[in-house]
C-alpha cells in the first residue's frame, strides 16, 4: 500500500477533490448514524483549509473503468457473479458477454438498459441472460457459496458505515471486486475507520432519491482513507486486499478482496479454490495447469 503522503508534500484543496457530494460543513454537529454510535469529526477542521494528505495517487484518465474491469474479469474462470448497485448494467452486460452468469442488484430501475430486440439480437440474448433484481443491497440476502465473485462497483461510498459493515459481512465466503471513492484525507471517524463523512445529493428523501447514481434513503455516507477501507475489509473477512494503481479517476480505485480459506497448500485432489464455487476462478490455475513440467537449466543441476 501506498504511504500516506504528508500535508506538507500535498496541498491541494479539498473542493477539488469533490466531485458528486460534499463533506458535511464545519457547522455540522457529529453525526448520529442509527445504531447510536456517533462519527466523530477532527477538532478544527475548517471545510476551506482541508488538505489533502491521505487518498491515492494521480489518476490516469485513459484508464477507462470498463477496460480495469473487463481485464480483471478476463483471466477468472467465469461462474455466478452478483453485480450490487448495477446501475445500468454496463459491468453486468460485460460480465455476461465474458460468460459469467450475472445477477444484477439496484434498488432503482430506471436506469436498466432496453435493448430492441429486432435491430440488436446479440446484445438482447446477452441482456435477457441477466436476472436483474429490484432490491435495497442491505435487505438482499447473499448465500454462502452462492457466487463466484461479488462486485460492489460505485456503491460502497453511498453506504453509511454500519451498512458497509453489515454488507461486506455479507459477501465474505466470496471474492468481492470493489470500485469505490477513497477520502483525500481524515476528517471523521467511526469507531476506529477514518475518512470523510459525506453529505448525499438533495436535501429531502424525494430530492435523494431522483439522483439516478447516489444513495438510497441515508442523508450522509462514509468514504474512507484505503488504510481505514483496508482495515474494514480485513474486519469482516477479507485479509487479503490488491489495491488497481494507477487510479482511473481521482481517489477512484478496484479493490480486489480475498477472504480466507481455510485449507493451506496447493493439493492436487481438491477440485476447487472453495468449495460450491463452481470450478474454481483461477482460470490459470487450475491444479495440474499452474506449473509448467520443469525443465533443467544447463549449469544449475
Ligand atoms: C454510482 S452508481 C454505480 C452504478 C454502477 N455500478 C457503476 O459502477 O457504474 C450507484 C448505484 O447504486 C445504487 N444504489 C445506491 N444505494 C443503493 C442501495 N442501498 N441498494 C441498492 N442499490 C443502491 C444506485 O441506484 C445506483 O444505481
Amino acid at each position: 500500500m501506498d504511504a500516506p503522503r504528508s500535508r506538507k508534500n500535498r496541498k491541494a484543496p479539498l473542493g477539488h477533490q469533490r466531485t458528486d457530494a460534499d463533506t458535511l460543513s464545519d457547522e455540522a454537529p457529529a453525526q448520529s448514524i442509527e445504531t447510536g454510535r456517533v462519527v466523530g469529526r477532527a477538532k478544527g477542521v475548517n471545510q476551506q483549509e482541508i488538505v489533502k494528505t491521505h487518498g491515492l495517487p494521480e489518476p490516469d484518465g485513459t484508464l477507462k473503468k470498463a477496460i480495469i474491469f473487463e481485464s480483471i474479469l478476463a483471466p477468472l474462470r467465469p461462474g455466478k457473479l452478483l453485480d450490487l448497485g448495477a446501475g445500468k448494467g454496463n459491468f453486468s452486460l460485460s460480465a455476461a458477454s465474458l460468460g459469467w452468469q450475472v445477477t444484477a442488484v439496484d434498488v432503482r430501475t430506471v436506469r436498466w438498459p432496453e435493448v430492441d430486440a429486432s435491430s440488436h439480437s446479440d446484445m438482447a440474448a446477452l441482456m435477457n441472460s441477466i436476472t436483474f433484481v429490484q432490491s435495497d443491497v442491505r435487505e438482499f440476502s447473499i448465500g454462502r457459496n452462492e457466487y463466484d465473485l461479488i462486485c460492489i462497483l460505485g456503491l460502497l461510498h453511498h453506504l453509511e458505515v454500519p451498512d458497509q459493515v453489515d454488507l461486506i459481512r455479507k459477501c465474505a465466503s466470496t471474492p468481492l471486486l470493489i470500485d469505490t471513492r477513497i477520502a483525500s484525507a481524515e476528517i471523521d471517524s467511526f469507531g476506529d475507520y477514518r475518512g470523510m463523512l459525506i453529505r448525499e445529493h438533495g436535501e429531502t428523501r424525494a430530492e435523494r432519491d431522483e439522483v439516478a447514481t447516489a444513495s438510497w434513503g441515508n442523508e450522509t455516507s462514509f468514504r474512507h482513507t484505503e488504510e481505514s477501507l483496508t482495515q474494514l475489509l480485513r474486519d469482516c473477512g477479507y485479509p487479503l486486499v490488491f489495491q488497481a494503481r494507477p487510479p482511473h479517476r481521482r481517489e477512484y480505485t478496484f479493490y480486489f478482496a480475498l477472504p480466507r480459506i481455510r485449507s493451506k497448500g496447493f493439493r492436487s485432489d481438491r477440485p476447487a479454490v472453495g468449495s460450491g464455487r463452481g470450478s474454481g476462478l483461477w482460470k490459470h490455475y487450475t491444479p495440474g495447469e499452474a506449473a509448467p513440467p520443469a525443465e533443467s537449466t544447463p549449469g544449475q543441476g
